[in-house]
């Protein structure tokens, strides 16, 4: 590892270097695959070749669906490379307009708007969103980037409250609450933030007894389905359509385009018109940076479409899910048990999920190994993420290679 200083700052390298070092002997030192194609149920990795890929977001096997690929080269074409600006100076094309109607219409909500990125998305949120003498309240498992949005929040809002809830946990969110409504200092509006689905757990949420809840202290509810949309319910609309509630029953709804609608890139907000106008006029990141290119607009675009037209996509992804995590428990595994996508199996040590990660990959299976800092220290693990690209044969070479590991790996 170098250790070159800079003349500027003598102690930056050097103390560089030895966090990298520190982490490179305890294991836990993550190595970037290269892949060399496009992604779908396999994927081409550089060093290993053709492998089954159980890792992506690619939840509906869309990110190298003809049509989207198609729709991103004519987008290309026809709007050129680049937006060269922010939405509101002279970056707003025609196929942003087209896709945030899509969205509106695929989620039920009065109007949508998009970014670059879901992270980027809940960073306008709660900062621009937010004022002095509000709470937000979020699961203490939220994506990092609601975290992030709501610190950005308190710390430039002064008089914004937040706290946290504990996991999926009713009683203690609504004992916040109360503590909320007796508080005087808390004056404002109330906002009870979740996953739909959360990332790293596969769990969801139980968005009607929140609203239930939300309901009983009138809380606003914004619910992240990130790794909900396109994946749970009947069709693919999220964790909302899984419980039956209505969209309109959901203050702020926050996704990703990265993931199952078409993967590439981009995030939106979903909600009132008032509440989108203000994100218009007011957000950070829709002033002072480039709209989501159009490309990527154009595929998102066609991505909803297809999966408008095909819920059997859906279904298939649930068979999928069934197969995979029956096979986990059947190899020796446990999976924590849910009806979502992804498959966490428990290792607890990050060096162990890492090890078990490399092996899988020598066993022709891409299967990424999360520890710290992306899951708390001792909470290591495995997550299996699947797809309705994948064929019978992807589930069984999964599970066979589960299996060896199993025999390779004691507890
Ligand atoms: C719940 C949740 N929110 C937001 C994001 C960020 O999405 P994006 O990649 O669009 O920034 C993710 C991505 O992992 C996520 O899981």
């Amino acid at each position: 590892m170098s250790t070159a200083t800079s003349a500027s700052a003598p102690d930056f390298e050097p103390r560089t270097a030895a966090i990298l070092e520190q982490l490179h002997a305890g294991g836990q030192l993550k190595r970037l695959q290269t892949i060399e194609g496009p992604m779908d149920a396999t994927v081409r990795l550089r060093g290993y070749g053709e492998v089954a890929c159980f890792c992506s977001n690619n939840y509906l096997g869309l990110a190298n669906h003809p049509e989207v690929v198609e729709a991103g080269i004519e987008g290309l074409r026809k709007y050129g490379g680049g937006t060269a600006s922010v939405r509101f100076i002279c970056g707003t094309f025609e196929c942003h307009e087209e896709l945030e109607a899509r969205i509106a219409g695929f989620t039920g909500l009065p109007a949508a708007y998009t970014f670059t990125s879901c992270w980027n998305a809940n960073e306008a949120v709660f900062p621009t969103l937010g004022d002095p003498g509000d709470l937000i309240l979020s699961d203490e498992l939220n994506h990092a980037s609601i975290i992030d949005g709501i610190r950005l929040a308190a710390s430039i809002k002064k008089g914004l409250h937040k706290g946290v809830y504990r996991h999926g946990d009713g009683d203690d969110l609504r004992a916040k609450l109360a503590a909320a409504r007796a508080n005087p200092e808390v004056t404002g509006t109330i906002w009870v933030v979740t996953d739909g689905v959360f990332s790293m757990e596969g769990d969801i949420a139980d968005l009607p007894a929140i609203r239930a809840i939300c309901d009983e202290f009138g809380a606003l509810l914004v619910v992240d389905d990130s790794h909900g949309t396109g994946v749970m319910g009947k069709t693919g609309r999220g964790t909302h359509e899984h419980w039956n509630l209505p969209a309109t029953r959901i203050d702020c709804l926050t996704s990703t385009l990265g993931k199952a609608l078409g993967g590439a890139a981009g995030g939106y907000v979903a909600g009132s018109k008032a509440m989108i106008e203000l994100l218009i006029q007011r957000g950070r990141p829709t002033l002072f940076s480039n709209a989501l290119p159009a490309t990527v607009a154009c595929s998102a675009n066609k991505a909803i479409e297809i999966l408008e037209r095909e819920p059997q996509r859906v279904a298939r992804l649930r068979e999928n899910v069934a197969t995979a995590r029956k096979g986990i428990v059947e190899a020796g595994f446990e999976v924590l048990d849910s009806p979502t996508a992804i498959c966490p199996i428990i290792v607890h040590d990050t060096a162990k999920a890492i090890a078990m990660s490399k092996r899988l990959l020598e066993l022709g299976v891409f299967v990424i190994g999360f520890g710290y800092p992306v899951v708390p220290e001792g909470h290591a693990r495995l997550r299996v993420q699947i797809s309705a690209a994948h064929g019978p044969e992807h589930l069984e070479a999964l599970i066979s290679s589960l299996r060896q590991l199993r025999r390779e790996f004691a507890d």
